[in-house]
C-alpha cells in the first residue's frame, strides 16, 4: 500500500516518495497533501521537471507569420518566443542583457528589431544585439557577447513548446507517439485559429489541476452537461508513459456539444501531456480546446483555456459553444480545484485520498491518477 504513515507526512513534507509509490494502482493513495503545498518540492519541480522538460505554450497558429510574438509566463521567468524575419521560430528569456529589463510585453507583431524600453539596447530578431546606444565610446564593449539569452523551442503536433535545459532533446522523446495519436484525432490541427482564451490565475497546485483533468469521476457529479454528451458506458482512459487518451464516443446535446448528423460515430479525445498540458478533440474532430498550466508557484498556477476552430468568424452554434465553455464548464472545474487546493491544508484532511481505481477501468476509475503519481513519484527521486 502507498499510503505513507501520517507521521512521516508530518515530519518530511517534502521527503521523495518510494520508488513504488503507486505502482499497484488498485491499492494506491494519493501525493501527500504537503507535495501541493510546500515550497520545498515546488523548488524540486522547478529544477527536476520545469527547467527540463519540455512545456507547451502556444498554437503554430499564434506564431505562423514573420515577426508574430508571444510572452508567456513560468515559473519565475518570462519567456518570449518569435518567428523571425526569416521564418525561423524562436525561444529567448524576455529579459534584457544590459540591466535586466523585460524586453516586450504581451503578443503580437514585432518591429524587425526588439528595442529595450529602459536604455533602447537593440535586438535582431535572432537575438543578436543590433545597437546599444554609446556603445562605440565604452571600453571593450562587445556586441556579440550581449546577444539575448535562447531558449529551446520546437513545433509538435501542431503546437509550440519550449525547454528551459540547453541538453534536452526533442519533444518526441518526452512523448513518443503522441503527435502521431493526436493528429489521427484532429487531421485539421494544423490549420486551427485561436478563437477564445480564457486566463485564469487559479489558486491551485499544478498537480491538483492534473489531477482533476485525469479522472472522469467527477464528470457525472460536477459536469452534468457535459456528461450528457459522452456515452459515458464507453469512456475509457489508456496510459501511455508521459501522455494519456481519455477517448469516449459522444452524443448529441443542446446542453453541451451539437453534433451535426454528417458526423460519422462522433467521439471525444482528452490527451494529457506530461508535465501539465491537456489537448481536448471534442465530438466532430475538427476543433480543439487546449489547458495551458503555467506553474508559478506551489499553490499559484495561471492558466490559458484556449479554444481553436477552423473558421475564423464564429457561427452562433460556436458562439453558444464559446459561451458555454466561459460561463458553465470552465468554471465547474475552476470551484473544483480551487477548493481541493484549501481542503488539502485542513487539519481534518488525512494527508492523503484513496485511489477510486476499478478492475474494469470504466470511464469513472481513477487509474490515471495513480500513473500520474507514479511518475512525479519518480521524479521526487531525481
Ligand atoms: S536594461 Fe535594457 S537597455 Fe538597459
Ligand atoms: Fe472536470
Amino acid at each position: 500500500m502507498s499510503k505513507l504513515p501520517l507521521k512521516h507526512i508530518k515530519e518530511h513534507p517534502s521527503a521523495p516518495l518510494p520508488a513504488d509509490f503507486c505502482s499497484n494502482p488498485d491499492v494506491a493513495w494519493t501525493l501527500p497533501a504537503s507535495y501541493y503545498t510546500s515550497p520545498e518540492v515546488f523548488k524540486r519541480e522547478v529544477d527536476t521537471i520545469f527547467t527540463k522538460d519540455w512545456i507547451c505554450v502556444a498554437h503554430r497558429s499564434e506564431l505562423a507569420q514573420a515577426n508574430q510574438y508571444v510572452t508567456r509566463d513560468l515559473i519565475d521567468e518570462n519567456i518570449l518566443i518569435v518567428r523571425g524575419k526569416d521564418n525561423v521560430l524562436r525561444a529567448f528569456y524576455n529579459v534584457c542583457p544590459h540591466r535586466g529589463h523585460r524586453l516586450l510585453e504581451g503578443s503580437g507583431n514585432a518591429k524587425n528589431v526588439i528595442t529595450c524600453p529602459y536604455h533602447a539596447w537593440a535586438f535582431k530578431l535572432d537575438g543578436a544585439m543590433a545597437h546599444a546606444p554609446n556603445c562605440e565610446n565604452v571600453e571593450a564593449f562587445d556586441k556579440e557577447k550581449n546577444g539575448l539569452s535562447p531558449i529551446k523551442v520546437e513545433e509538435y503536433a501542431g503546437f509550440v513548446f519550449i525547454n528551459l535545459n540547453p541538453e534536452a532533446t526533442c519533444v518526441e522523446d518526452q512523448l513518443p507517439g503522441l503527435q502521431a495519436r493526436l493528429r489521427k484525432a484532429c487531421p485539421e490541427v494544423d490549420n486551427l485559429k485561436l478563437a477564445a482564451r480564457f486566463t485564469t490565475p487559479t489558486p491551485a497546485n499544478w498537480k491538483n489541476i492534473v489531477d482533476n483533468y485525469l479522472e472522469c469521476y467527477h464528470c457525472g457529479p460536477a459536469h452534468p452537461s457535459f456528461s450528457s454528451s459522452m456515452r459515458m458506458d464507453c469512456y475509457r482512459h489508456t496510459l501511455h508513459g508521459n501522455w494519456t487518451l481519455q477517448y469516449s464516443d459522444a452524443q448529441s446535446s443542446d446542453r453541451a456539444f451539437k453534433v451535426d448528423a454528417s458526423v460519422q460515430d462522433p467521439n471525444f479525445s482528452g490527451f494529457w501531456a506530461w508535465p501539465c498540458t491537456a489537448f481536448n478533440v471534442p465530438p466532430g474532430g475538427d476543433f480543439m480546446t487546449v489547458i495551458y498550466e503555467y506553474p508559478i508557484s506551489a499553490g499559484v498556477t495561471l492558466q490559458n483555456y484556449d479554444i481553436y476552430f477552423l473558421n475564423e468568424t464564429l457561427t452562433e452554434d460556436q458562439q453558444r459553444l464559446v459561451e458555454w465553455y466561459r460561463t458553465v464548464f470552465r468554471p465547474e472545474d475552476l470551484r473544483l480545484v480551487e477548493s481541493v487546493q484549501q481542503g488539502l491544508t485542513s487539519r481534518g484532511y488525512r494527508g492523503q485520498g484513496r485511489i477510486m481505481t476499478d478492475k474494469a477501468r470504466s470511464g469513472i476509475s481513477e487509474h490515471g491518477i495513480a500513473h500520474f503519481h507514479q511518475l512525479v513519484a519518480n521524479r521526487s527521486q531525481a
